[in-house]
């Protein structure tokens, strides 16, 4: 059997031994590509020489099977240019199932209409870092050299634990600045922390399992909790994170809960030591794991950074995960998972049956952006950067009588509003005024409050004052 040459040519399988003459073949092989939609109208095919060359069969038969097509009205023929597929040749409809409709499974996720205060990138904007032109310039630098020395390995399949050098420069960060307790080989790199959760869930969770997730919360985690199959129950947050009494008292045992307790989406919460003992000693007694989601915490403005939920965890119950979209920009698309020695084989297994890992190209890159230290003065550089563009934010908002919460890390603050102000209607407004606020209640799943989380990650401190002018005119 042979097959005709790929590019415009749909794959038809034509034999000397088949039985039917080769144009017999050659024609219906391709009257079915159009029928079915494999060719589309107006698309060019092979000039009838370079298909028989590619076929390895003498032009004749090509050119009986074309004429064929042209005298049917499946192909045209313009002079000069080759043949094309006739337009108004409608693949037929889908199959469709016995029951006369295409039968989906239910979607676990709730449908969700893109939101407005997400559509766009200025003053604001959620969990949007700063990306400045020396960020870039050091990037490059070290990309290029790293494609320069582009070694056979980095074009092969990587370790799915990811890039040794990398797992190796992370860990010593990790110890040194999270106090998170690691080796190399406990680290896997993925693409991102929405990865690291979705991989956490489907290899700790089966389907029906119940799960606590902070209330409010980060619906990504929501999702991957949800993607998962499980049963995923609120635990609201108070001032001190995590209320562990109501979650025991909703859910004794579930099999896991995702917490973010050095600074809670969305409130910016940092969770007492005191909560820390307590969901660790739960965990421990209800045999479950913890999803600690540190995604930018590096950011702390009034004291040395918290010491990692992880870190405290005699028991090995902590599943730590970060990310760099934040320390450095999301489309790197690297995160992380710290992983308890003992669920390494499987957290390992599952994901090689869903990817492999990040490029390592890329990997390489950020290895060495942290071995020869650009992390370490970036993460400087940008907590003083950080650091005004919040003391102007709170300042200027003070001024017109606002107050915030949960400003002592990370990159957002959270205006509170009345109860009963309509947060989505604002932040829809506001989105058409060019200003990126995201409403609190969208983090809420049951009776919500109303504020807006104010980002000033991307907000240069030249633009905030003009931007809480407008946003004050707004409110
Ligand atoms: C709390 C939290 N966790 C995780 C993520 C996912 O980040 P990424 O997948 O880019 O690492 C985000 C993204 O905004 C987040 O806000």
């Amino acid at each position: 059997m042979k097959r005709a040459p790929g590019g415009l040519a749909p794959i038809v399988a034509v034999g000397r031994r088949a039985g039917t003459p080769l144009h017999r073949q050659l024609y219906a092989g391709y009257r079915d590509a159009i029928l079915d939609g494999r060719l589309e109208a107006g698309q060019r095919l092979p000039s009838t020489r370079a298909l028989a060359g590619e076929l390895g069969i003498s032009r004749m038969p090509v050119v009986l099977a074309f004429e064929q097509l042209l005298a049917e009205g499946y192909i045209e023929s313009r002079v000069g240019s080759g043949s094309f597929v006739s337009p108004g040749l409608a693949a037929p409809p889908p199959a469709r199932s016995p029951g006369g409709t295409r039968r989906l499974p239910p979607p676990p996720l709730p449908i969700a209409s893109s939101e407005p205060w997400l559509a766009g990138s200025g003053p604001f904007r959620i969990i949007q870092p700063a990306v400045d032109a020396r960020l870039a310039r050091t990037w490059a630098t070290l990309l290029a050299r790293r494609a320069r020395l582009s070694s056979m390995r980095q074009m092969m399949y990587g370790d799915p634990m990811g890039l040794p050098s990398l797992r190796e420069a992370l860990a010593d960060y990790l110890r040194t600045a999270r106090s998170v307790r690691c080796t190399p080989d406990q680290l896997m790199i993925v693409s991102g922390s929405q990865q690291a959760l979705a991989l956490s869930a489907r290899t700790l969770l089966a389907p029906g399992d119940a799960a606590w997730m902070e209330e409010p919360g980060f619906s990504g985690a929501r999702d991957a909790l949800a993607l998962a199959g499980a049963r995923v129950i609120s635990v609201p947050v108070d001032a001190d994170g995590l209320d562990v009494g109501a979650g025991i008292s909703r859910a004794p045992s579930v099999r896991a809960a995702y917490v973010t307790p050095s600074h809670q989406y969305p409130l910016g919460t940092i969770m007492t030591a005191q909560r820390r003992l307590q969901l660790l000693e739960w965990a421990r007694r209800a045999g479950a794991w913890i999803l600690e989601d540190d995604y930018d915490s590096e950011y702390r403005y009034d004291n040395q950074p918290i010491a990692s939920l992880q870190g405290l965890d005699p028991d090995r119950r902590v599943i730590y995960i970060g990310t760099f979209s934040k320390v450095l920009f999301p489309a790197l698309r690297v995160g992380y998972l710290v992983i308890p020695h003992d669920l390494v084989p499987r957290f390992r297994r599952v994901r090689e049956a869903l990817d492999n890992s990040p490029a390592p190209l890329y990997q390489a890159v950020l290895a060495d952006f942290l071995r020869d230290g650009h992390f370490a003065r970036h993460l400087r550089r940008m907590r003083a950067v950080y650091a005004e563009r919040r003391a102007v934010l709170v300042r200027a908002l003070a001024a017109a009588g606002l107050r915030v919460s949960g400003d002592r890390a990370g990159m957002h603050v959270v205006l509170e509003l009345p109860r009963g102000t309509r947060d989505r209607e604002l932040a829809t407004r506001a989105a058409q005024h060019g200003l990126w606020v995201a409403p609190l209640s969208a983090c809420y799943t049951g009776r919500s409050r109303s504020g807006l989380l104010l980002g000033y990650g991307s907000a240069r401190v030249q633009d905030i004052p003009d931007a809480v002018r407008r946003l004050v005119t707004l409110l």
